[in-house]
């Protein structure tokens, strides 16, 4: 699918741009955002010199449930840093966090519209916001000149095509192999947190749901729709 991106100085979140700008093959970058946001209702800190960037995918014939496009655009910002980083230094958090030696550098909001999904990514090229809840790091302070966010949002937005289109020819069998491939943790034990609630189990796999199995002590296998994960010793 062709592509084209719109360069803002700034803005609000490119999340709240897209969506009213809704068009197929549309993608807006930003330098800067006002109220970028994380899941979980985080903000997320957008400081110029980041990747901050988001599209709207609207369901396209022969494209599986829109929950499997988080799996497709994880895999597609794993390509796209990868470009950057060697491969071995990097990793993918369910549902969709990107981890460079362990530590999350990019991250992805998706949303729901109604002509479809919006998906937005944010990239830590050269900085990386300190004192949060949760460790985060960026290519520049591990030492990997960034690209320019301007390139970095080229790549991804040919790399997601690729990723759709394999998706849409070959299923979720074949992303789900990709994600899984380059996922933290798998076969390893977690907690699941669930509200107040940890789980603890091994981390099994994916439904086609895109909820992640956890398998129980007993041995059951229970799907995890929402919530946070956590390798042992995080
Ligand atoms: C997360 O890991 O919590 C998701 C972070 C998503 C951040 C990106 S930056 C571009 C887009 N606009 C936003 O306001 N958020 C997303």
């Amino acid at each position: 699918m062709n592509f084209r991106i719109v360069d803002l100085a700034e803005t609000g979140s490119t999340n709240d741009w897209i969506a009213e700008h809704p068009e197929n093959g549309l993608w807006v970058r930003a330098d800067r955002q006002t109220a970028g946001r994380g899941r979980r209702a985080r903000t997320w800190t957008s400081e110029i010199g980041n990747l901050f960037t988001s599209t709207l995918a609207a369901p396209q014939p022969g494209e599986g449930p829109s929950q499997q496009l988080s799996f497709v655009a994880a895999n597609a910002l794993l390509e796209t840093v990868a470009r950057w980083v060697p491969r071995d230094r990097l990793s993918l958090k369910w549902p969709n966090d990107l981890l460079l030696d362990g530590v999350k550098v990019a991250g992805i909001l998706l949303e729901g519209h109604a002509q479809g999904v919006i998906i937005g990514i944010g990239v830590n090229l050269a900085h990386f916001p300190e004192g949060t809840e949760r460790p985060a790091t960026s290519l520049a302070a591990v030492g990997i000149a960034p690209p320019s966010a301007r390139e970095a949002c080229r790549t991804l937005a040919e790399a997601f095509a690729a990723h759709r289109r394999r998706w849409r020819e070959e299923g979720f069998v074949a992303t789900r192999a990709d994600w899984l491939a380059a996922a933290a943790g798998l076969g390893k034990p977690i907690v699941a947190r669930l509200g107040n609630a940890d789980l603890t189990g091994t981390f099994d796999g994916l439904a086609e749901d895109g909820a992640l199995l956890l398998r129980l002590p007993d041995g059951t296998l229970r799907p995890i729709h929402a919530g946070e994960v956590f390798t042992l010793g995080d």
